[in-house]
């Protein structure tokens, strides 16, 4: 249906269009795909929900989904992370999407419910974050009479139990009726894959799931060369800081810790780690980094949170911090800093994803994003050929449930070594990068064949 969109301005369409076509020539997985399927069109009769930061690199991978055959509604999964071209390119072309970078939260639930609202119902997420999932689960516990499980982002929760009533009242039965009807779900990263898991140790996941973050061609690579190029991008666009000589502290030294730090200290920044996992801890001692407690590192110019884990940066630690200290976050969620209990603070907005807020001391405190995701919500995320490769096991993760959903159980899945691999493959030619071909005697003597898969499941890359 034409007009069945809510973006910013239409008339960018045009310009999201000419970022859309250099973007395709970055993303060798996705067009590869269209190559490979466009003729059998294996999502035909897919009807996808998708609540993913709509970006212009997500166009590609929606019209990507579309040139497979299947019906696309589409979400962002955060309030500031849209680009208000790709939007209007995608609704331009009659895809519907309901996205507008600086929504409110109450604007950000009532567009992931739009974006369920196919004709004849869904019967496909495809999730970053997680709240497709939890909108529909939660709101299926509302009909049946249970409470609703506490949502991890609390300030939200009100939010979302007004949206899910909301929808009650409008068409009763319907959060069950879609429940039901959802063939699978594939998931995008660390944060909504663990919701995953949570739910299938509680025996409460309805369908099959994806976890495409733990494919090795995307977390290995997306989380850590993604995020080594979207940070420092991020917090540029933000502040013009001089990064060179600073003191920045990095929280966490999982794969997005590993790529901030890597990101700020290849700007000049000193960088010190934070980590409670003894192993992430060694692994940032030795890539040269010191490893310290935050309390002891609270004269620090720049502090990031990369952690997926609630109150890490705390009240307490910002009072202490130095004035025109920069503070922000990757993570998924905002709550790993706690910004709510700044909100009796002055704030002064500098510009949009930009507030100064000031401290009882009279010290400054530059926060970047409100605490969300700040790569996406001060900068545009990561480059495109990096999301090809996180948003061909995308596809791929989509095709798989769709088209043999029903050999797999209710549980949490990761796509095969094989395709990984072809994930990764597919995106050598355009680094100019060339394979060297295993003969079949040095195959069989290291246990693999010379197509592959060259690992088994245990290594660690
Ligand atoms: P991960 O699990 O590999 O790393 C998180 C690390 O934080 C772990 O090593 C853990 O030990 C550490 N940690 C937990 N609590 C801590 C604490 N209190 N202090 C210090 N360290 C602590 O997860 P990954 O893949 O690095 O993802 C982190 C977050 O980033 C997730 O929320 C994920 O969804 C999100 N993400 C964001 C992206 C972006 O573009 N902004 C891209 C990919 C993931």
């Amino acid at each position: 249906m034409a007009g069945d969109y809510i973006v910013k301005d239409i008339a960018l369409a045009e310009f999201g269009r000419k970022e859309l076509n250099i973007a395709e020539t970055e993303m060798p997985g996705l067009m590869a795909l269209r190559e490979e399927y466009g003729d059998s069109k294996p999502l035909k009769g897919a009807r996808i929900v998708g609540s993913l930061h709509m970006t212009i690199q997500t166009a590609v991978l929606i019209e990507t989904l579309v040139a497979l055959g299947a019906d696309v509604r589409w979400a962002s999964c955060n309030v500031f992370s849209t680009q208000d071209h790709a939007a209007a390119a995608i609704a331009a072309g009659d895809i519907p999407v309901f996205a507008i970078k600086g929504q409110s939260l109450e604007e950000h639930w009532d567009y992931l419910d739009k974006s369920f609202l196919f004709d004849e119902g869904p019967n496909m997420i495809l999730d970053d974050g997680g709240d497709a999932t939890l909108y529909v689960l939660l709101g299926a516990r509302a009909e049946a009479g249970e409470d609703i499980i506490p949502v991890p982002q609390s300030e939200e929760e009100a939010v979302i139990k007004a949206q899910i009533k909301k929808r009650m009242e409008a068409s009763p039965g319907w959060f069950t009726k879609t429940r039901d009807a959802i063939m699978g779900v594939s998931e995008e990263t660390t944060t909504g894959v663990h919701r995953l898991y949570e739910l299938q140790k509680n025996g409460q996941l309805p369908f099959p799931a994806i976890n495409v973050n733990d494919s090795v061609t995307k977390s290995k690579f997306d989380n850590k060369y993604g995020c080594k190029e979207s940070l420092v991008d991020g917090i540029r666009r933000a502040t013009d800081t001089m990064m060179a000589g600073k003191v920045a502290v990095v929280c966490g030294y999982g794969d997005v810790g590993k790529g901030s730090a890597a990101s700020l200290q290849g700007a000049g920044a000193r960088v010190k780690v934070t980590e409670a996992d003894p192993i992430c801890a060694l692994q940032a001692a030795m890539d040269g980094f010191e490893v310290v407690l935050l309390e002891e590192a609270l004269d620090a110019d720049i502090f990031i949170t990369t952690t997926g884990n609630k109150d890490i940066i705390r009240i307490e630690h910002m009072r202490e911090m130095k004035d025109m200290a920069i503070v922000g976050n990757i993570g998924h969620f905002d709550n790993e800093i706690q910004v709510a209990a700044l909100k009796n603070h002055k704030w002064t907005n500098i510009k949009e994803q930009v507030d100064m807020i000031e401290m009882p001391s009279g010290n400054r405190m530059i926060l970047l994003s409100e605490g969300r995701l700040l790569n996406l919500g001060n900068a545009t995320g990561h480059p495109s050929f990096v999301m090809s490769a996180s948003f061909t096991n995308q596809v791929l993760a989509q095709i798989e449930l769709f088209t043999r959903g029903d050999q797999y159980e209710n549980e949490v899945y990761i796509l095969p070594k094989h395709l990984d691999e072809k994930v990764a493959a597919l995106h050598l030619g355009r680094v100019g990068a060339k394979l060297t071909k295993l003969t079949s005697e040095q195959a069989s003597y290291i246990g693999v064949t010379p197509e592959g898969p060259f690992k088994p499941e245990h290594y660690r890359y």
